[in-house]
């Protein structure tokens, strides 16, 4: 058996536990991600998908269970660099160029100079931004700056990445091509993804699971697994497993919904 990337034991994220503005984010979540799945995370507003995906990054610590990411605790993987991060709007340092910006994990792990640079073109070329490296942040796209920050996360090799909403504010046909994009890079390196988003044509095209969380306290409703052929591509988005799958998700997304207005237990 091979060890899960990420192993979520019954947590729990309350914030501001006994004040007045306490929040319960998410209750009670098991979920276990194996090497090489690209599972994505969609549900209401506010359900909790963020809060998830900082809790595996170690940005915050549960206040309940256990989160786990290659057989240790989130922060010991996050000491270890063992993944990388992608936002909805990039992060990016302005006055570093994007080849600088790129290459800046590296600098941070003592890799030689030759050496990253090599690394950071090859990852600048992989994200189509030949001919943009010694250009500055700002004078890029909201796209392109956000395949920079990719670029970035995908520089130390990250056994896992956790990406945001990487693509929510794009126009449809560019975040189409981001789309092929990122799969091809899944694809390429080997990674595990979770990746939140709002789009079901996105998150189908994407997974070879996805996950619908109802309305807060988040919890996982439902866990579907995509059964479309890889490679995916143009193509994808006209077989019929595809329309099948897109239907089941926006189901249970009305479940999940409905879950929050009405109070009402869903149950399978
Ligand atoms: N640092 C924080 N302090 C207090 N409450 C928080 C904090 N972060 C998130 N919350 C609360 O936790 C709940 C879940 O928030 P989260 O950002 O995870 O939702 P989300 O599913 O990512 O929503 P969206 O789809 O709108 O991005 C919300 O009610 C939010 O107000
Ligand atoms: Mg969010």
């Amino acid at each position: 058996m091979t060890q899960p990337v990420v192993n979520l034991n019954q947590v729990g994220m309350t914030f501001n536990a006994g004040r007045p503005n306490q929040t319960v984010a998410l209750e009670d979540i098991c979920l276990t991600i194996e090497p090489g799945e690209f599972v994505s995370l969609i549900g209401p507003s506010g359900c909790g998908k963020s809060t998830l995906l900082r809790l595996v990054g170690d940005l915050i610590r549960p206040t309940a269970g256990e989160v786990q990411v290659n057989g240790k605790s989130a922060h010991q993987a996050r000491l270890d660099q063992d993944y990388g991060m992608v936002f909805q709007a990039p992060v990016l340092f302005e006055w570093r160029s994007i080849l600088n910006n790129v290459m800046l994990p590296l600098e941070l792990r003592g890799m030689r100079r030759d050496e990253r640079r090599q690394r950071a073109a090859e990852l600048i070329k992989l994200v189509e931004l030949k001919g943009f490296e010694h250009h500055y942040p700002w004078q890029l796209s909201g796209g392109m700056q956000q395949r920079a920050a990719i670029a970035r996360a995908l520089a130390i090799q990250p056994k896992l990445l956790l990406m945001d909403e990487p693509f929510g504010a794009l126009d449809e046909m560019t975040r189409e091509r981001m789309n092929l994009e990122l799969h091809k890079i899944w694809r390429e390196t080997e990674t595990t993804v979770i990746f939140v988003t709002h789009s079901i044509a996105e998150a189908v095209f994407l997974s070879t699971r996805i996950v619908v969380m109802s309305a807060r306290p988040g919890q996982l409703l439902r866990q579907i697994d995509v059964p479309l052929t890889l490679p995916r591509g143009e193509h994808t988005r006209e077989e019929t497993a595809y329309f099948q799958v897109e239907t089941e998700v926006r189901e249970w997304l009305r479940k999940a919904k409905g879950y929050e207005t009405h109070g009402v237990e869903v149950s399978e």
